[in-house]
């Protein structure tokens, strides 16, 4: 059996996991269950890069030593993973005993080699980046990525002989045309090697500057360089140059790597070069994907337009938000985030194509066949075509999934999707009922879910539960075995004539799209759907201004912190901010006091908060709350309380 390794950037744990993390994390997945459904023995590799500046910098922030800081962080990727329910095999951290052990291997084995020296350095460093760059890239003195000045740094360090390898690598990505993918990063990478450029690398930083990293095995006064240590934990993983136990590495290496493009040059340069000094074979592709951008803008905490995947995973469904992220998303290129085009890619693909498929077929086949599978007769050409036209977007599809243009592979496969509904229609099923025609109804009713049974197959990969469901649905139990998909390409029929099948469907709930800055009359339930509120009874109570206790009881008010309060961006009245309720995420709610109070003036100040309002949009922001403020002669205060934060108020 192949095999196949798929790995994900090990995520710093100086920032909470949002969309972008999750986005390769679930193309992994996708691809591991791709892998697997085409027999291949998948394992797919995540974790966290817990060294460095950053790190440090942020552990002191929030007054915690470097180990407690990580752990935490560490913990909450991992909470999320099992939330958006990834089916990794390992979750990595740099920090691991093992892993430690491998950077060490891996540096004296370079250093044996006689590629890793001595030398003075001066150079700009950018301390978010952790790395030098050099005069030539700076844009105007300044870091390209983080638009601050770098700090001129000098001293004495280790480096690794990486011009050596320039050449090499040149011809390497000259003769494996997809080595590294989609093409404009190849170009960009080639691009990079142009001339005599490639400088050698600095690997090691000194234990006077900086003590949280893994000490270098020839010079204890020295720790390595955050990248040289994070690059090979794709290795360290497999129990290379830890354990003496290389069957997984054995089994499994070389890797099929997964980045955004924000980590081109340590993926696309540092790390093969690091790979052929140590005299190791260099990964199987580098696949570069583009930046998911919230209204064309970067996502950023500053900004407030940080999207958690946690919540629209458990709004929309996850399936429905995995389909979205793979199907919107142009593999290599930006794509834009908002709960809009969430909401029509479920309602047009999921809910009208795909669940309305479904739901047709099982309810004609529970009202004429007592949802017993019916017996597929002599075809016709309609009839070949659509057999025609799935096998043709199968082949398609295992072929785009590998070549991961997932938007193109899900495009193709959503053809015979809508040419099946056609096919209903122009078969008319419910005329051959009507004129006794059932031998022929029959054949319609089967051609239709044999192909529907197909399609459900080949969705594994992007929505495994929904996969599942639908071959559920049509009788079948999905166990996944190595001759799945040759069968699924090769045989025409799977189901079993007589077998009993779902009456109904409902897969894709449809959703309406947000509202923006709405009065709070909408309340949104566990799928979304929004309902009108209940005209209020006019009771003597109310009529007196008095309400019920039960009333009362609804609503849920919480003590909290405000983490952070910033102007909002496209209004003056509004400000945001990130209030800690003593949940797993700080929630962003947005509040209209901003002139009553200077933002950095509430930054610490205890507040309650209405927790269980429906989110809402105001001026592009969701909040997902009400801070309460009282109200006396123009002059608003903060309500105070020295409870614990998520203590109820009762
Ligand atoms: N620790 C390094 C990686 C070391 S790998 C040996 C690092 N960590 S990171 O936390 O900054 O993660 C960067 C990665 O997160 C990107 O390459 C991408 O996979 C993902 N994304 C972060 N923001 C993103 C978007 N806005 N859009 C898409 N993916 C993005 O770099």
């Amino acid at each position: 059996m192949s095999s196949f390794y798929v790995t994900t950037p090990i995520y710093y744990v100086n920032a909470r996991p949002h969309l972008g993390h999750a986005y390769t994390t679930i193309v992994a997945d996708a691809m591991k269950r791709f892998y697997r459904l085409i027999g291949a023995d998948a394992r797919m590799l995540t974790g966290t890069d817990e060294h460095g500046d950053k790190i440090v910098k942020a552990a002191t922030k929030e007054n915690k030593s470097p180990k407690e800081f990580v752990d935490g962080i560490s913990a909450e990727f991992a909470a999320l993973w099992k939330d958006l329910k990834i089916d990794y095999d390992q979750f990595i951290r740099t920090t691991d005993e093992n892993h430690k052990k491998s950077v060490q291997a891996l540096l004296q084995r370079i250093y044996d080699k006689g590629d890793i020296y001595y030398g003075e350095y001066g150079g700009h460093y950018c301390f978010g980046c952790e790395r030098f760059y050099t005069e030539k890239e700076l844009e105007d003195g300044l870091c390209p990525q983080h638009k601050t000045k770098p700090e001129y740094i000098s001293e004495k360090n280790y480096f690794f002989k990486m011009s050596k390898y320039q050449e090499w690598l040149k011809q390497y990505i000259l003769d494996n045309s997809d080595f590294i993918r989609p093409e404009r990063y190849r170009n960009e990478v080639l691009a990079m090697l142009e001339g005599n450029v490639l400088e050698d690398l600095c690997i090691s930083r000194p234990k006077s500057r900086l003590e949280w990293g893994i000490e270098l095995p020839f010079d204890k006064d020295y720790v390595c360089y955050v990248w040289f240590d994070a690059l090979a934990n794709y290795i360290s993983a497999l129990g290379w140059g830890n354990s003496g136990d290389l069957s997984l590495y054995e089994k499994y290496w070389p890797a099929e790597h997964l980045v955004a493009k924000d980590i081109l040059k340590p993926h696309g340069i540092f790390w093969p070069t690091m790979l052929k000094a140590a005299d190791l074979p260099v990964y199987r592709h580098l696949n570069v994907h583009g930046y998911w951008l919230v209204k064309d803008t970067k996502m950023s905490k500053s900004l407030g337009n940080v999207v958690d995947p946690r919540f629209a995973s458990e709004h929309f469904g996850l399936d429905a938000f995995r389909y979205f992220l793979l199907r919107d998303m142009h593999f290599g290129s930006d794509a834009s985030y908002s709960e809009e085009a969430l909401i029509t890619r479920i309602n047009s693909d999921l809910s009208n194509d795909l669940g309305n498929l479904f739901s047709r077929v099982l309810s004609m086949n529970a009202k004429y066949f007592e949802g017993q599978i019916p017996a597929l007769g002599d075809l016709t050409a309609d009839d070949e075509q659509i057999f025609a036209s799935v096998d043709n977007a199968a082949q398609n599809y295992i072929q785009l999934f590998k070549e991961v243009r997932f938007s193109y592979a899900l495009d193709g496969l959503w053809e015979p999707i809508r040419l099946m509904n056609k096919y209903v229609d122009s078969q008319a099923p419910w005329t051959l009922y009507k004129e006794g025609k059932t031998e022929r109804l029959a054949c319609v009713i089967r051609v239709l879910m044999e192909n529907m049974y197909k399609i459900a197959v080949l969705l594994y990969p992007v929505m495994p539960e929904s996969s599942e469901k639908m071959q559920a649905q049509l009788g079948k139990e999905f166990i996944l075995h190595t001759k799945l998909i040759d069968d699924l390409l090769t045989c025409r029929v799977h189901l079993r004539t007589g077998a009993a099948v779902s009456g109904a469907s409902n897969l894709f709930p449809r959703f309406e799209k947000p509202a923006e800055e709405k009065p709070a009359d909408i309340k949104t339930n566990k799928q979304g759907k929004q309902k009108k509120e209940p005209a209020p009874k006019t009771d003597d109570n109310t009529e007196k201004g008095l309400i019920e206790f039960a009333d009362f009881q609804k609503l849920d008010l919480r003590v909290g912190t405000i983490l952070a309060a910033e102007q909002h961006p496209d209004a003056d009245k509004l400000l945001r901010f990130d209030v800690d309720l003593g949940e797993d995420t700080p929630r962003q709610i947005i509040s209209g006091i901003a002139e009553h109070f200077k933002p950095s003036e509430l930054v610490g100040r205890k507040v309650v908060v209405v927790a269980n309002l429906p989110p809402r949009k105001l001026r592009g922001l969701v909040s997902h709350g009400m801070i309460l403020t009282a109200e006396k002669e123009d002059h608003l205060s903060l309500l105070d309380s020295s409870a614990p934060n998520g203590a109820k108020i009762s």
